[in-house]
């Protein structure tokens, strides 16, 4: 064989092995991350914030889908469609991922068999926030009006199956009152209603509620960690001034749909693991009240069966505040 004719097999068959191996460097392409409320609530803030810090770790954007509607269920079962090839995730939350099997009679997706787990986030305790005209000072106050009031006391809140109406249905009937929730594509468009006194109260995330609260535009009345937060100053937890033991968060976890490969969920998992370590990163959520959790945790396999042990948690509470299935 001609010298030439070999240097051209050989270069060829460098070239095949160099595309080759390109193509299997995943990812080669922008990333899609779903999060089924509308922009602008503590969901959407969050999975910005943390896709953000691990796309600098992949060298690869992350692009965020709103996809909003019914509660998340809605971009929830767009998700599980998707195809498993590693470029579309859900940004899953307690709502749609653990109360929705106990909430809506036809779910299109099952939130454990249907997806693989990735990475579990941190969590975001809840703020019972007023409006700043509001005539409501304390949380009692907020109780008194609603006890002699059925119905009158109107929350909104992200959709049915969302953490803002779970505790505000679970908060009203522990207290012994009749709220009237309203339905928006997210905590984002509730909280502007809110702003703009068109509804009495709503539960937000502490890192959408805070700078609101700050801002004089909302006021805090009660917390629903265990304990008070200093992002929140003079504002105690609901289980200490109201409803004892009256303590909840809302989780989130990054799933895939249930045939991605195990190489790409450990890919994304190294990736959150390193970000995990940039203190500045984690100071600056902790700052927004949010609470991280012990690093065992993030794990895909914990947050697997995490999700699951939520589904049955969740209901229980679902029967026992008597929510009622849409
Ligand atoms: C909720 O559970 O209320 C959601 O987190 C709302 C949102 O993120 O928009």
């Amino acid at each position: 064989m001609k010298q030439w004719m070999t240097t051209l097999l050989a270069a060829c068959g460098l070239a095949w092995a160099c595309g080759a191996q390109a193509q299997d460097a995943y990812p080669s392409r922008a990333i899609t991350w779903i999060v089924p409320f509308a922009a602008g609530g503590p969901t959407d803030a969050m999975a910005r914030n943390i896709a953000n810090r691990v796309s600098q770790e992949l060298g690869q954007s992350i692009l965020i889908e709103n996809v909003g509607g019914a509660g998340g269920t809605i971009g929830a079962a767009k998700a599980a469609k998707a195809a498993p090839d590693g470029y579309t995730f859900l940004v899953g939350h307690i709502g749609y991922m653990a109360a929705a099997p106990s909430l809506y009679a036809r779910l299109p997706y099952d939130p454990v068999r249907d997806f693989r787990a990735v990475f579990r986030f941190p969590d975001t305790p809840l703020v019972l926030l007023v409006g700043q005209s509001s005539p409501y000072q304390t949380v009692s106050e907020l109780i008194a009006y609603g006890r002699q009031n059925p119905g009158k006391l109107n929350f909104s809140n992200a959709g049915v199956g969302s953490t803002s109406h779970l505790v505000a249905a679970m908060f009203a009937s522990q207290a012994g009152m009749e709220v009237t929730p309203i339905a928006y594509k997210g905590a984002g468009p509730a909280l502007n209603d809110l702003m703009g006194n068109q509804v009495d109260a709503m539960f937000d995330q502490t890192n959408t509620a805070l700078p609101q609260t700050r801002g004089g535009r909302v006021r805090a009345l009660g917390l629903t960690s265990a304990r008070p937060m200093a992002q929140f100053p003079g504002v105690p937890p609901l289980g200490e001034q109201a409803i004892p033991g009256f303590q909840v968060s809302t989780w989130y976890g990054l799933y895939a749909p249930k045939d991605t490969p195990e190489a790409v969920v450990q890919t994304l998992y190294r990736a959150w693991s390193k970000a995990l370590q940039d203190t500045q990163f984690t100071g600056q959520m902790a700052g927004q009240g949010i609470q991280m959790l012990p690093e065992a945790e993030y794990a895909p396999a914990a947050l697997q069966r995490h999700t699951a042990d939520e589904v049955q948690r969740w209901a229980q509470v679902i029967r026992q505040a008597g929510i009622s299935l849409q």
